[in-house]
């Protein structure tokens, strides 16, 4: 487990990211738990896989689960989601045109909007950014962003077509636009650099951010020839 500290900025609070690696044969995911320091009230994205890895992270955090933010509805994101609403009582945050798509559907969900809202002082911001999947949502957590498969250190997720390709160059675009040079990038998956690089090294070193419009990113994104082998590599 890894732990990091950021500035939270907008709420003034530092929330605290406990860093959770887990894996179901190929498929490996991070999960991130998100604890504000004062209240020790917490929320989780994208819980899957490993349960007893998320209980034993709330008890060494001594953290209270207050509710699961969820990126995307691909069923390595959304695995324990049900599960977890039922053992501590919370909600399941996902963006409302995600929810229409997926047809997912559980007790505890809250389909939302952009509407920001807060867990403790927690002042959690959703960034619509469509292309992987229609609904797909970052989350802007004080200087953390968790960017689902969206946004990758070394890329960004998979575009079924040209029309999400196109729609994936804006959703870029716009959290350039929103993040700072310092926002912490969390994503969902790992191709070799550590969770919580800083915006700026991401666009030095990431091809998928320096792309001058969305005619040549997604003439790049559809390319043939990759290797999607490596899909799930944390190597
Ligand atoms: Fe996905």
């Amino acid at each position: 487990m890894n732990q990091q500290n950021a500035d939270a900025g907008h709420s003034g609070a530092s929330p605290q990211v406990v860093v959770l690696t887990v894996q179901n044969q190929f498929m490996k995911n991070y999960n991130y738990l998100v604890v504000d320091p004062s209240s020790r009230r917490a929320v989780i994205v994208d819980p899957a896989w490993q349960m007893e890895k998320i209980d034993r992270a709330l008890i060494d955090a001594q953290a209270n689960l207050c509710g699961i933010l969820i990126t995307h509805s691909h069923p390595d994101h959304i695995h324990l989601a049900k599960p977890i609403a039922e053992e501590y009582g919370c909600p399941i945050w996902m963006a409302k045109e995600e929810t229409a798509i997926s047809g997912f559907n559980a007790r505890q969900l809250i389909s939302i909007d952009t509407t920001p809202w807060t867990v403790g002082q927690l002042l959690i911001e959703p960034i619509f950014t469509p292309g992987h999947t229609p609904g797909s949502t970052c989350y802007l957590i004080g200087d953390n962003a968790f960017t689902g498969d969206v946004l990758f250190a070394e890329g960004c997720g998979i575009c079924p077509n040209i029309q999400a390709a196109h729609a994936m160059f804006a959703s870029l675009e716009r959290l350039k636009a929103r993040l700072k040079p310092q926002t912490r990038i969390f994503p969902g998956h790992s191709y070799g650099k550590p969770p919580g690089q800083m915006l700026s090294l991401l666009l030095k070193d990431n091809i998928y951010l320096q792309l001058p419009d969305k005619e040549s990113f997604a003439a790049f994104r559809l390319r043939s020839g990759q290797d999607e082998a490596k899909m799930f590599s944390f190597s």
